[in-house]
């Protein structure tokens, strides 16, 4: 309620989150996608306002029953955003009166280099299967990072394909010092892991690459274990 978000280690603290997944337009009905249904992030969200924090939550294609759970609270504004680069500009210009960024969206790596402003037709497609040219999107998170207000704690997360918690280790604390952000939350994903589920298994690398929170459990435990961690680094570049 109001009088304990007010006592919250988040009192009045602004959060952007962004979550989900961008999609490219191929024609106009058609997208390239991702499978982020966007819960991780809507929870993060949820959890930083019950914290006390004034979130902006960028929430690309999320369905609404996941919206759901954060619809109607007064310490959360939902903006909608489709493509990387809706998100790009929208996640930007939040970012500036932002203290603390969680980057949980799932971002398309490469979108079609020629949008078809018709449906493309078979009938038209004289050649058989057609070719999609794709060129590579902005890093939206390294711009971020770049653009850094100060104190600002910025937040990624990667979601891997590996066969070991060791792989997952690595390839977490590479991507880290590729993209420079203070904590960067990593988890295993699969055919049949990670994505819709109500549950998530985390671990959040410091910019060291120290483990700082180990956490299996629903996407609310995972997103409090991380604002705890995020609460650390708070404490630490108080000035
Ligand atoms: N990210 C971003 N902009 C992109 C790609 C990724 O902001 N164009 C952010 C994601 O929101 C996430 C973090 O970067 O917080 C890691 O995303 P990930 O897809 O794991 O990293 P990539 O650098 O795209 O590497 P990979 O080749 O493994 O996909
Ligand atoms: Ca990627």
């Amino acid at each position: 309620d109001h009088a304990a978000r007010a006592e919250g280690d988040l009192a009045g603290v602004r959060v952007l989150v962004t979550a989900g997944g961008t999609r490219e337009p191929i024609d106009p009905v058609r997208y390239l996608g991702n499978r982020s249904s966007g819960k991780q992030g809507v929870a993060i969200a949820a959890a930083a306002a019950d914290r006390g924090a004034e979130v902006v939550l960028l929430a690309a294609n999320i369905d609404g029953a996941v919206l759901a759970e954060v619809t109607g609270d007064p310490a959360i504004r939902v903006v909608p955003v489709n493509t990387t680069a809706e998100l790009d500009s929208t996640a930007h210009a939040a970012a500036k009166g932002a203290r603390v960024v969680v980057m949980a969206a799932a971002v398309a790596d490469y979108r079609v280099a020629d949008v078809a402003d018709q449906k493309m037709r078979k009938e038209d497609l004289t050649g058989g299967a057609p070719t999609l040219t794709l060129v590579e999107n902005p890093d939206i998170l390294v711009s971020l990072v770049r653009d850094r207000q100060d104190d600002q704690v910025i937040v990624g997360f990667a979601a891997e394909t590996v066969d070991s918690e060791d792989e997952l280790l690595e390839r977490g604390r590479r991507k880290l010092a590729r993209k420079g952000v203070d904590l960067l939350a990593v988890n295993a994903v699969g055919w049949s892991e990670g994505f819709e589920s109500a549950d998530n298994d985390v671990r959040v690398l410091n910019f060291d690459g120290d483990i700082v929170a180990a956490v299996a459990g629903s996407k609310r435990e995972v997103a409090d274990a991380l604002l705890d961690a995020v609460g650390d680094e708070l404490d630490q570049t108080e000035s």
